[in-house]
This record gives structure tokens, C-alpha cells and sequence, in this order.
């Protein structure tokens, strides 16, 4: 029997599970019921909520060395955990092993990292424009978080956010994806054994609705400082309006329809790697995840055939083997993704596998590796000849879908880059360094990568969108700190007199009439 998982709110399991239950299932095996998840409803969330406001003053208190070092301690008890954690993602998510151990890695890399940062948090003293009077910035941590996440990175992105929002000082209500409550659970445990104390944070399950609801509810009574949400761009646009309406900037992480563009300098083989492994490493369903390549009609024929047999040739099925993909993160993933496979017209060519849709005995896939009945698995599809206004190349088909089109001149590829109007991750593949340097300057994504692929960010680096993928804020190393806190200015006048800024500023006399005499 599979375990009931609760929230858990200040320390404690929540008695309040009004909202009924829901199954966690291991999608490559459905019949394995990975855990059963009490639902809160908004009332809890918002209960949560205001917990984390009341235990944040102490924790700020903390000194940020010492949070600091929690980080430290969640790295490394992560660290000791991390086959089993690992092994809990490709269970309960259905993403290979090889990916959910680099996924647990992300959080080991964003502990290191936020471990120094607990000694820096730096501020800074800044000369006064008077004498005897000093100015100085202090970062101060907004207050208490809200963050809602989404299940394809279950453990790694919420680090993403958990992490630096601790050290920075602030508390932390964190409402994950239903269908990866275990995995979430394991990484809430595995933080709380770092010693936090009770209310630092807190895990709620709930619904979409419920806590939107609950959002509204903790944003009205002034319990919610800050809301953290990666997921999809409609939802966010709902939080960004919610949060909006508070006066609140959320941190937003949403979809994306990242392109690749290959060149006619492109090193061809490299770049069919890049393709394979973003467009359909854990089947499509990273945010980072490849949606069009754009490919210069000189090289088109012969991309396209590589890619193809490559697609063709690819391992796909039992997550816990040596696969390319696995299975749908859910059921319901499965489901979104019949809907984008309509989306496919007779002027398209469809290529990259013995069939399309959901793989069965009646739909094989070549060297499927495992049973497919068990699961959710889904044939990898490449859609050749796609238009600007077609909807496969409009919007993010989270699934293992690329679709493919050509172009005559650099200017047009980034032109069609970004057309769809998102603008999170984005690549080119060339060896000229002129191109680059256009792609970078034209291209709207905040994440560009040269000859390599649109996904596998480093955890360091700024991560976030523009457009439909986000409102601008970024996650990841010291960029993230912006979302966490707030520069508080100080200036600190020890002359004894109300010395007027901009008025009582003393002046030298230049001749700015001097010329050189030659
Ligand atoms: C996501 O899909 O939400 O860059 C994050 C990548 C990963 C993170 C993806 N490091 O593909």
C-alpha cells in the first residue's frame, strides 16, 4: 500500500484535508501507485501562509552565515541521498536514471553555491556627496515566499527557489505538483533534516484552484510577500495578474517554444545531437526542451534525414534503463499531448518513428525497450515543413515534438525565432562568429547557447524568460537574489547639522572655458 502524504505546516501534518485525495502513479507503470496525497484546501494553504509570516522575523534573526550553512547541510544531506532521491524521480516521474541523478546534482550544485553566499549577501557603503555623513545598502529579504511548482524538474527547480529564498532570510510555503508529491516530500524532509526550525517550511498539497484561492486569500490578509511559480504561461498570467493587484512582482518561470537555428557552418553531426537530446530528452517536457528548429535550406535535406534516423535509431521506454526518454510525466500529460499530435495538417511530413501517438502492441515502436502497456510512452515525432501560422509552431507542445522549417537568411531565422513570442531558452549552431554576435543581439530569449542545445543550463548562471516565458525576473546564482530581497538604503549623517542633499554641496570652481593653448 502506498503512503498518505500531508501537508506538512509549521512541523506539523495538517489536520485539514478537506479538498479529498489524489493518486501519485508511477507512469511507467501504472498500475504502481508511488503515493496516495491528501489535498489541502485554500483555508490550509493560506493557514500555511501565515505561519511562515509569523516565524519570519527569528529567522531573519539567523545570522546568514549560519543560514548559510544550512544550505551547506542540505547539500551535502542531499548528496548522501542522492541514488535514492534519483531513484524516487525515475519512479515516480518516469525520467531516466542518468537525468534524475543530473537533476538531484542541480540541487547539490544550487546548496554549494548558496553556501558562500550566506557570507556575502553583500551590501555596500557608498560615498555621501557632504562630509561626515555616509551612505550605505543593506539587502533585506522580502518577507514570507509562496512557491508553486511544476513536476518535471521535482526536485531541482524548487531548489531553485527554496534555497537562495532561505539563505536570503526569508520563510517559505512551498505547494508542489500533485503528481510529484513523493519526490517532493523526500527533498522536503531531506531539507528539513538541516536542522530548520518549525515554520521556516512548510509543504502544502493542494489543487490548481485551491491554491490560487489560497494565494488571494494570503495576499489579502498580507501573509504573502512574494510568489514564486514555474509552470505554465496561462497560469502565470493569472499569478502575475493576482500578485499584480497586490502591488506584488512575482518571480515567473513559464513555458517556452525554444528554437535552434542551424547554419550552413554548422558542424551538422554536433547539432543532430543537440536536437535529439533537447528536443526529446525527458520526452519534450523540459521548459527548456527544443520546439522548432530552423534550418538554412542549404543544409535542410540533409538535417533533417540525419535527424531523423537518429530519432528513429533512439532508445525510448523503461526510465530505469539506458533510454533517450521515458514516459509522460502523468496521465494527464498524456492527454495534452493527443491534442498537440491534432495539430498536425497534410502539408506537413511527419518523420522519426514507426508511428504516432501512444505506444502499444497495435502502435509499435521499433526497439521499444520494456512493456509499453505499462505506461504512458509516446512516439518521439519530428513535423517537417511547418508555417508561421501554424499552431505547431506558435505554441509550446510540452511532448516529444519538434517541428522543423528553413530559411534563406540569417535576419529571417531570427525573425521566425521569435515569431511565437516566448523568449526563454534559444540556440544556433555556427562556426562564424559574426552569427553568433547577430543571433545574440536580434534573438528575445534570456538564455542563448552556441553549439549547444536549448536545454542544460548550469545552475549558476541567470535562468528565465521574456514574453510569454516570464515577466522579466530570473532565477539562479546572484541574479536570483533580486527576487528575495530588497535593497534597503541607509544614510547616516554624524555631522551634527541637517545637511540638505543636492543643496549644501560643496562645489570646486572649474573653468570649463579652458582650452589647450597649441
Ligand atoms: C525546466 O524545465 O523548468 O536547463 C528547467 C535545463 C534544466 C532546467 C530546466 N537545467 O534544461
Amino acid at each position: 500500500m502506498a503512503s498518505t502524504l500531508a501537508s506538512v505546516i509549521g512541523g506539523r501534518p495538517a489536520q485539514r484535508t478537506a479538498a479529498g485525495t489524489v493518486s501519485s502513479l508511477n507512469p511507467s507503470r501504472l498500475t504502481d501507485v508511488v503515493a496516495e496525497v491528501a489535498l489541502a484546501d485554500a483555508a490550509t494553504f493560506a493557514a500555511a501562509c501565515a505561519t511562515a509570516k509569523r516565524a519570519q522575523p527569528s529567522w531573519a534573526d539567523v545570522p546568514a552565515p549560519v543560514r548559510g550553512r544550512a544550505a551547506g547541510a542540505i547539500g551535502r544531506i542531499v548528496e548522501a541521498n542522492k541514488e535514492s532521491l534519483a531513484r524516487l524521480v525515475t519512479r515516480e516521474l518516469g525520467k531516466p536514471y542518468a537525468e534524475a541523478l543530473g537533476e538531484v546534482q542541480e540541487i547539490i550544485d544550487t546548496c554549494d553555491f548558496f553556501l558562500g553566499e550566506g557570507r556575502r549577501l553583500y551590501g555596500q557603503t557608498v560615498p555621501s556627496e557632504m562630509p561626515d555623513k555616509q551612505l550605505f545598502t543593506f539587502r533585506v529579504p522580502v518577507g514570507a515566499v509562496a512557491v508553486l511548482t511544476a513536476g518535471n524538474f521535482p526536485v531541482a527547480v524548487p531548489s531553485w527557489y527554496l534555497i537562495p529564498a532561505l539563505v536570503a532570510g526569508n520563510t517559505v510555503v512551498w505547494k508542489p505538483a500533485e503528481y510529484a508529491a513523493a519526490s517532493a516530500m523526500a527533498l522536503f524532509e531531506l531539507i528539513q533534516a538541516a536542522g530548520l526550525p518549525d515554520g521556516v517550511l512548510s509543504i502544502v498539497f493542494a489543487d490548481g484552484e485551491e491554491s490560487f484561492a489560497g494565494l488571494e486569500l494570503g495576499l489579502r490578509a498580507g501573509t504573502i510577500d512574494k510568489i514564486g511559480f514555474t509552470g505554465s504561461t496561462a497560469v502565470g498570467s493569472r499569478i502575475g495578474e493576482l500578485a499584480g493587484r497586490h502591488l506584488q512582482a512575482p518571480c515567473l518561470e513559464l513555458g517556452g517554444k525554444n528554437p535552434m537555428v542551424v547554419t550552413p557552418s554548422a558542424d551538422i553531426e554536433l547539432a543532430v545531437e543537440g536536437a535529439l537530446f533537447s528536443g526529446f530528452g525527458t520526452a519534450g517536457q523540459r521548459c527548456t526542451s527544443l520546439g522548432t528548429l530552423i534550418v538554412h535550406e542549404s543544409v535542410h535535406d540533409e538535417f533533417v534525414a540525419r535527424l531523423s534516423a537518429a530519432v528513429s535509431a533512439a532508445a525510448i521506454g523503461d526510465p530505469a534503463r539506458d533510454v533517450l526518454y521515458g514516459p509522460m510525466l502523468a496521465p494527464k500529460f498524456g492527454r495534452q499531448f493527443e491534442e498537440y499530435l491534432g495539430w498536425i495538417q497534410p502539408h506537413h511530413e511527419v518523420l522519426g518513428s514507426t508511428g504516432t501517438g501512444r505506444i502499444s502492441s497495435a502502435n509499435p515502436r521499433a526497439g521499444f525497450v520494456g512493456d509499453p502497456a505499462e505506461g504512458i510512452f509516446y512516439h518521439p515525432v519530428i513535423v517537417d515543413r511547418v508555417r508561421g501560422d501554424d499552431a505547431l509552431f506558435l505554441a509550446e507542445t510540452f511532448g516529444p515534438i519538434v517541428g522543423v522549417t528553413s530559411y534563406a537568411s540569417l535576419p529571417d531565422a531570427i525573425e521566425l525565432a521569435n515569431a511565437p513570442g516566448y523568449g526563454l531558452s534559444s540556440c544556433i549552431y555556427t562556426s562564424d562568429p559574426r552569427e553568433v554576435f547577430q543571433f545574440r543581439r536580434g534573438i528575445s530569449a534570456g538564455m542563448i547557447s552556441v553549439n549547444n542545445s536549448t536545454s542544460g543550463a548550469e545552475a549558476h548562471l541567470p535562468f528565465g524568460g521574456n514574453g510569454k516565458s516570464g515577466n522579466g525576473s530570473r532565477q539562479s546564482g546572484v541574479w536570483v537574489l533580486d527576487q528575495f530581497t530588497r535593497w534597503q538604503s541607509v544614510n547616516w549623517d554624524y555631522s551634527g547639522r541637517l545637511q540638505k542633499a543636492q543643496m549644501d554641496v560643496a562645489e570646486l570652481a572649474a573653468d570649463l572655458d579652458f582650452r589647450l593653448g597649441t
